[in-house]
């Protein structure tokens, strides 16, 4: 076998997504050197349709931290959202409640912007790699792989880091006897669609209907995002798009307000669950983003969740290698998981209060439009929602 080539760095990131590539640029802003490997490519990540708002930290991160201001220019800034419920639409007004906003900017451009910016900066980033694997995370970790032209390489570091996204391989290095995992399954899928149509309304509505949960989301001013509940098994090749729009219709349209209708040009199934890794650290490993923790979308967390990690972990790695001082790496985990928990808490009431079982019978229905009713009506209801929605201060 050939020798691999060597490369010694301080830090080995897993996974060039939105957690990696945002803990490269951070770390060489601070002089500590990374090298982040990827086993998709470039073009298949900024192909892929994600989610898209921001909460204003992560905005901040982005603009602060001399990424890109690009999501002040390009993004849009949602001061509310409506809850939409018995044929009625509530305003949650959050510039209002909490005095913050969120931004739609779609995760795919948060990567381009990262990826842009590492790029410029002249950061060691390797996208197409194959043959990864990951040694000795209790001691000096090494990370081994081969490159898009077939050179196959050893990472010598200080810290492996694992944001290697929801299917990562870096957690199952931690030991079972270690680790435990937290899941929790919904009956529950999202039929999403992107439709060549203008916006039906300023901002989002998440829909509450007997017939089902749909979420009218945007992404330009003639392409929006679309989602509807349906069940994980649903096949997207039984949906044409007057199917699709009389579904959307059923849970939205009532009381003079009708969606605005336009081709399907994207549709798509996305089934989810809640799951949590704990710990988030396990000797010189460290996992980030997706690798640790998946929400439902409801709440808008995932990509959130994921760059707070990257916060809390930058900050333990900078203060290590400026003083030696193991203190704040030694809290990541549990100052990670602390935000960890509440948003699959806020994740979690936002789906059960906005979905329809399948199987729901008179009493959950009545139940549930009382719970709506309860937040709508009451300023603390929706201050609730507003904070966790637009993001917890960070402590
Ligand atoms: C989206 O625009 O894709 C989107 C927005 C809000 C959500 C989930 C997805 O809660």
């Amino acid at each position: 076998m050939a020798t691999r080539k060597i490369i010694t760095n301080q830090v080995a990131i897993m996974g060039a997504g939105p957690a990696g590539l945002m803990l490269s640029h951070l770390l060489a802003t601070s002089g500590i050197d990374s090298t982040v490997i990827e086993v998709r490519s470039h073009k298949d990540i900024s192909e892929t349709v994600r989610a898209g708002i921001l909460e204003h930290g992560t905005v901040n991160m982005l603009v602060d931290s001399g990424i890109s201001d690009r999501v002040l220019r390009d993004g849009d800034r949602h001061d509310g959202i409506e809850l939409r419920f018995n044929g009625e639409s509530h305003r949650i007004d959050f510039k209002e409640l909490v005095g913050e906003s969120v931004w739609l900017y779609p995760q795919t451009d948060v990567f381009l912007d990262l990826a842009a910016r590492r790029k410029a900066d002249g950061g060691d980033v390797r996208y197409s790699v194959t043959d990864t694997a990951v040694h000795d995370i209790e001691g000096k970790p090494r990370v081994w792989f081969t490159d898009a032209d077939g050179v196959e390489y050893e990472i010598q570091a200080d810290f492996v880091v694992g944001a290697d996204g929801s299917r990562s391989h870096c957690r199952f290095q931690i030991p079972e006897a270690h680790r435990k995992w937290y899941f929790h399954e919904y009956p529950f899928a999202w039929f999403g669609i992107l439709a060549e149509a203008p916006h039906s309304a300023d901002e989002l509505i998440y829909a509450n209907s007997a017939n089902g949960f749909a979420l009218i989301s945007q992404r330009t001013e003639s392409v929006q995002r679309m989602y509807f509940q349906c069940d994980s098994k649903e096949n997207v090749a039984d949906w044409d798009d007057d199917r699709i729009w009389a579904e959307f219709r059923s849970r939205v349209n009532g009381n003079g307000f009708e969606l605005k209708e336009g081709p399907v040009i994207d549709k798509m199934v996305l089934p989810f669950r809640s799951f949590v890794h704990t710990p988030m650290r396990h000797g010189n490993l460290f996992l980030a983003g997706d690798a640790a923790h998946t929400v439902p979308p409801t709440g808008a967390k995932g990509l959130n969740l994921a760059i707070h990690d990257v916060k809390v972990l930058f900050e333990g790695l900078d203060s290590y290698f400026r003083s030696g001082s193991t203190q704040l790496l030694d809290s990541f985990s549990s100052r990670a998981l602390d935000r960890v928990w509440k948003a699959q808490q806020f994740s979690y009431w936002m789906t059960t209060m906005l979905h329809t079982p399948a199987e729901a019978d008179d009493f959950s229905r009545a139940r549930q439009l009382g719970e709506l009713n309860s937040v709508v009506s009451s300023r603390h209801g929706m201050a609730y929602l507003a904070e966790a929605y637009t993001g917890w201060p960070s402590p």
